[in-house]
């Protein structure tokens, strides 16, 4: 895969406060990547870094192989931004928004027509699209600024919580976007609070916790790292003898509730590969197995806990 972020020993400084402090990670083309953390952690300061919005105190950023310092101009043709307050003009209708950014772009005029009733359309807003902004709700406002990010058709998506606070249609409206968008080939930087989005949406997460990136994984990996003792939950067709799942590969434990057996497992792999030999033997079904992992609101308050200001 070819790396689309690059970012090595970024560093940002207010007075005495390291916002960002040497952070280095790399996002791969056609990744989602989630960048999580609690507030005032670093998030944005790390993303409008990215997006040369501000400069870097220390550290290099390479945007689609454009070092946003020397290039940023060639970076930017090649990225939308969805940023944590609106940059959409309310005196202006949502139309005039997007034509605006149309010309900023060197986008034909035909070509930003087009594009704009496509993405207008797909976001719910065309019937509203000659309406001044202000007029907008906060919902209509963020889908609009994801218009907006999307209309030069760019590779990489930078969005900084783009549904806090959104209701559920205009959050599914988004993720659904994000998720047809990352499918034919966009490249996601997403910051959000929200775990479930993340779980279901991210390859990849970072956490940051102040300033510093903590981890960075898959969120199934993060999941299991976290949890040394995995637990299996698992139920089988006909009565087996349970003095013989103690003695399975992997399996640390065993105890019974009702139909279901639960087993605690050192090496959560092996205990499943030899659950599943061991119903093969005995002639016995496997009927349901799940793997009762801990969640990534608990990985990331384990992440993140410790030297909350
Ligand atoms: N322009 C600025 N001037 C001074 N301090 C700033 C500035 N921008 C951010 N900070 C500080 O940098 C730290 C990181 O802020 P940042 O906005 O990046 O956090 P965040 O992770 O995005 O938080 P949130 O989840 O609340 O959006 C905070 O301590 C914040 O007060
Ligand atoms: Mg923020």
């Amino acid at each position: 895969m070819t790396g689309v972020i690059h970012a090595s020993n970024l560093t940002k400084v207010f007075g005495s406060n390291t916002a960002v402090d040497h952070i280095s990670f790399d996002v791969s083309q056609g990744e989602i990547f989630g960048f999580l953390g609690p507030n005032g952690a670093g998030k944005t300061t790390t993303t409008r870094m990215l997006t040369g919005v501000i400069p870097l105190d220390t550290g290099i950023a390479t945007i689609l192989g454009h070092d946003i310092r020397s290039e940023p101009v060639l970076a930017k043709q090649g990225f939308g931004v969805v940023p944590e307050t609106s940059n959409a003009y309310t005196d202006l209708s949502a139309w005039q928004n997007l034509m605006l950014m149309g010309e900023l772009y060197g986008l034909p005029r035909a070509r930003a027509e087009q594009r704009s009733s496509d993405l207008l359309g797909m976001l719910g807003l065309l019937e509203r699209k000659d309406q001044k902004v202000q007029a907008y709700s906060k919902g209509m406002k963020q889908r609009l600024i994801l218009a907006i990010a999307l209309l030069h058709e760019p590779k990489l998506l930078f969005l900084d919580e783009p549904t806090s606070g959104l209701d559920v249609q205009s959050t599914q409206m988004i993720l659904s976007l994000l998720r047809d968008l990352n499918q034919q080939g966009t490249t996601i930087f997403l910051t959000t609070h929200n775990m479930e989005e993340a779980n279901r949406l991210c390859h990849r997460v970072g956490i940051i916790r102040s300033g510093k990136l903590v981890a960075i994984d898959a969120p199934e990996k993060l999941k299991t790292a976290i949890n040394r003792v995995h637990r299996i939950e698992v139920s089988f067709d006909r009565e087996i003898p349970g003095d013989a799942l103690a003695e399975l590969g992997g399996v640390r434990g065993v105890s019974r509730t009702g139909d279901k057996w639960q087993i605690t497992a050192d090496n959560q792999d092996a205990a499943i590969r030899s659950l599943m030999t061991f119903g093969q033997q005995n002639g016995a079904a496997i009927v349901t197995l799940n793997t009762l992992a801990p969640s990534l609101d608990e990985v990331f308050l384990r992440l993140t806990r410790e030297e909350k200001p």
